[in-house]
């Protein structure tokens, strides 16, 4: 079984840059991973800050803990939610933090490791939960969907034009009793879309996406947190959100401006009522990858930061 934990952290130099840790400060690594950013943050903020991660993968936690225990107690890894994280910090008893990061999608050994079930590339369990002990995996989820729902879902989180007949593949290969294995899936996808041509994204990378943003209810689990904001940040506290997904990042986007531009008066209003902007944007668009760093580590390609800073 594959016990490894290796992730490249992506934007690690602009994470530093935009989170911008200093000695004595309280943060919060809200997708802790294999611990890579939360590492250096550690590092910058020495020798008293202190920083609470969070990861919903029991194995990220165990491996998040391993790699920074050399911090002593200046760390805590707890495992749970990023929607959770008002009770989480009240656990560890943090009231407010001086920064927040968020390193949306997957890890690298979620992908890479065969028995978690998020691979065409592997013969894995349909399973793709980022938490193997909470919630419904993807077999359930694919049993559940009727094919006009799947092909929605299909659509709607993986951008997938031929999401319909897909869809129909599926659950023929379902009705049939040949859907027991990640390669049934991308054996589904691939009898609609064909294989992979060469400098062409495999066929089936939209479907598997997809179909993990559902089991994993991604953009729930983002809407939550940001709508928590600018809680639970110290006036002066930064949030960095890194995203891979142009669902992701609209969001992100959305609720950022809304926070920094909070007025929606018509022009002609004398006086306006909107509350006042509670943050400021740090980044003025977004922060990506450099064709070096993109080279190196190809799953970093779509990342893209976005960061604000509570004013008030
Ligand atoms: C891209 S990896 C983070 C890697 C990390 N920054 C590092 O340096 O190793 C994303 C992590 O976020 C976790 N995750 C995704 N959604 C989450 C959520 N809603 N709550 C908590 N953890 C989540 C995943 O389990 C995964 O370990």
């Amino acid at each position: 079984m594959e016990t490894t934990f290796e992730h490249e952290p992506v934007l690690m130099d602009s994470v530093l840059t935009l989170l911008a840790p200093v000695p004595g400060g309280v943060y919060c690594d809200a997708t802790v991973g294999g611990g890579g950013h939360a590492e250096r943050v550690l590092e910058a903020c020495a020798p008293d800050g202190r920083l609470l991660g969070i990861d919903r993968d029991p194995e990220a936690v165990t491996a998040a803990r391993a790699r920074l225990a050399r911090f002593g107690d200046r760390v805590s890894i707890r495992h749970g939610r990023f929607s959770q994280i008002e009770g989480l910090l009240a656990e560890a008893g943090v009231k407010s933090v001086d920064g927040l990061l968020v390193d949306l999608g997957v890890s690298s050994p979620q992908l890479d490791h065969a028995r978690r079930g998020f691979s065409f590339m592997r013969v894995g369990p349909l399973d793709m939960r980022m938490d193997p002990t909470d919630g419904e995996t993807a077999a359930t989820l694919l049993a559940r969907l009727s094919e006009d729902e799947l092909a929605d879902l299909i659509f709607r989180f993986g951008g997938e034009r031929l999401a319909r007949p897909i869809a129909r593949s599926i659950k023929a290969m379902e009705a049939a009793g040949s859907l027991e294995t990640t390669s049934d899936l991308a054996v589904a996808v691939r009898r609609v879309a064909g294989r992979k041509a060469k400098g062409d994204i495999d066929p089936a990378t939209r479907t598997f996406q997809a179909i993990r943003i559902a089991v994993n209810c991604e953009l729930e689990e983002l809407s939550s947190l940001l709508d928590l904001l600018p809680e639970p940040l110290a006036v002066g506290g930064r949030v960095v959100v890194i995203s891979f997904h142009s669902l992701e990042d609209r969001l992100v986007k959305k609720r950022f401006d809304g926070l920094a531009s909070p007025c929606s008066c018509p022009r002609d209003m004398p006086v306006c009522s909107c509350p006042p902007p509670s943050v400021e944007h740090v980044t003025r668009r977004f922060v990506r990858v450099t064709a070096a760093e993109a080279g190196a580590n190809p799953r970093a390609r779509s990342a893209r930061a976005r960061a604000v800073r509570r004013i008030r």
